[in-house]
């Protein structure tokens, strides 16, 4: 049995004899051939299965030959139809040919010359399919949430495309700031099962006493403070998506509990003997690289491979190249909107200087420098001298007269607030750690979770849109006593 998918081709001829002959040319064991004789019928199967080509006779009982042919093509421009002519009626085909048609030949002919033009008129439509096939994916510069048209892009969506419709476990992988929760949603949204739930669990953001009750939910009295029985996320997601998000931050206890769930489904609150059974996709992620973790001792090998099915690396915003022009013109004209100010374009040193920084905190870094630049200035068009500072940026000193740079006082002995150091030397400390918040809080001298605690804090003041307003990251209530 051949692999090849057998080619529909649709065969419009009134005489039945010749449509047999021409069936035998065919070889009809080498394509799938839908026989027609009267043209309504013809245009019936074809919207009913198109083919992938089209045999037309244009002399029918019930149509014009042409007026099939224009139909056709109306219902789908690439088609290919090869047109039958009789010796006479070369004019026609010729008229045919200027209406789209690929090819005629002329009566009477052997088998030799109709597959030779088929066969070409079969390679026509696929090459215009790969060409609609890439033009697709050049026009994708949206996608979910997502802005950006980079091939790197591109294969990120045509992954969450092709998982979407299943419930395999997707596990996401990607520097902070790329685009890690955009992603899980976007899955979610693909999927069959967008109307229901999608919730999202923070695993590093949430006190680890705490996270098995967020998942599994309690009954009341389970612990201090249980006044009530409570669902957990598993029970919310169900019948939809659950984001695991930061995985590689759950105590190692808990990830045996999450990998019975994970393989069974089952889910037993805390504090209650009773198994609940929920239907959930799981979608996990992580700024780590799990394997590392897995080697360490830090997560499960066994709860990695449950959840890591299918992988989706979110590649950083540096490796993405003009999408950063994309993304940061997409957030000037909204926050724009949002703060009533008109500034709406970018000069052209600004754009080049967007494009050649490296990024170390990714789109959400590009949308804080985006938010500082409208919150702070005016007018039309962006301008070099109103860009923030940009830490780790190789290519951008600091701008004088727009502020401290990160990592403390300037040398003139300007005082900062206590805040604004400690959130400097914090993501100073990130920055040299390569993102491992245990790392980064041995060098500090502090619990990991404090760290955690600020992250979640700055999180929350940034949509706030605290940040670049002068209030960058300052936790709401906190003073610098
Ligand atoms: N391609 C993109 N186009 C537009 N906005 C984006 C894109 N990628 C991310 N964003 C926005 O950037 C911000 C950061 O994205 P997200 O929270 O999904 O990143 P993340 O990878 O989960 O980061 P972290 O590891 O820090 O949790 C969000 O506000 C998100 O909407
Ligand atoms: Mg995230």
């Amino acid at each position: 049995m051949s692999a090849v998918k057998k080619r529909r081709i649709l065969l419009i001829e009134d005489t039945v004899p010749l449509a047999k002959l021409y069936i035998e040319f065919l070889r009809a064991d080498a394509h799938e051939v839908v026989h027609c004789t009267r043209g309504g019928e013809a245009l019936d199967a074809a919207a009913a299965a198109p083919p992938d080509a089209v045999i037309l006779d244009l002399k029918l009982p019930d149509m014009d030959g042409l007026e099939v042919l224009r139909a056709l093509h109306h219902r789908d421009p690439g088609i290919s139809v090869v047109i039958i002519t009789a010796h006479g009626s070369i004019d026609l085909a010729v008229e045919a040919m200027k209406l789209g048609a690929f090819d005629f030949i002329v009566k009477p002919f052997n088998a030799d010359r109709l597959n030779l033009t088929l066969r070409n008129a079969l390679e026509r439509r696929t090459l215009a399919r790969m060409v609609e096939g890439y033009r697709k994916d050049l026009d994708r510069g949206r996608f979910h949430g997502f802005i950006g048209s980079s091939p790197e892009m591109q294969a990120v969506y045509r992954t969450i495309e092709s998982v979407a419709a299943s419930r395999a476990n997707v596990f996401i992988t990607g520097e902070s700031g790329t685009g890690k929760e955009v992603a899980a949603q976007a899955i979610h949204r693909a999927s069959p099962r967008r109307d229901g739930a999608f919730v999202a669990l923070n695993c590093a953001a949430i006190p680890k006493n705490l996270l098995e009750s967020e998942i599994f939910g309690h009954v009341k009295g389970a612990f201090t403070g249980a006044a009530a029985d409570r669902p957990g996320a598993a029970l919310l997601a169900d019948g939809g998506t659950l984001f695991l998000d930061e995985i590689c931050e759950m105590p190692v206890d808990l990830q045996a509990k999450l990998l019975r769930f994970v393989q069974t489904g089952a889910v037993t609150p805390v504090g209650s003997g009773r198994e609940e059974r929920v239907d959930v996709r799981f979608v996990a992620a992580t700024n780590r690289d799990p394997l590392a973790e897995v080697q360490a001792g830090r997560f499960r090998e066994d709860l990695y491979y449950r959840l890591h099915v299918i992988p989706l690396a979110l590649p950083p915003l540096r490796d993405r190249g003009d999408d950063v022009i994309d993304i940061a013109r997409a957030f000037l004209v909204d926050y724009a909107r949002e703060e009533g100010k008109s500034l709406s374009v970018f000069a052209a040193e600004v754009e080049a200087r967007l494009r050649a920084h490296d990024w170390p905190g990714n789109v959400r870094q590009l949308q804080n420098v985006i938010r500082n630049v409208v919150v702070l200035h005016d007018g039309s068009q962006v301008t070099l001298d109103m860009l923030p500072p940009m830490a780790a940026c190789a290519d951008a000193p600091a701008v004088a007269g727009t502020g401290p740079g990160p990592g403390g006082p300037e040398a003139d002995g300007t005082v900062l607030p206590l805040w604004r150091v400690e959130k400097d030397m914090i993501r100073k400390a990130l920055r040299l750690a390569g993102d491992d918040v245990p790392r980064a809080a041995l060098m500090l001298e502090i619990s990991p979770s404090t760290i955690y605690r600020k992250l979640q804090q700055w999180r929350a003041a940034e949509e706030r849109g605290a940040e670049g307003s002068g209030m960058e990251g300052r936790p709401a209530g906190e003073t610098a006593a």
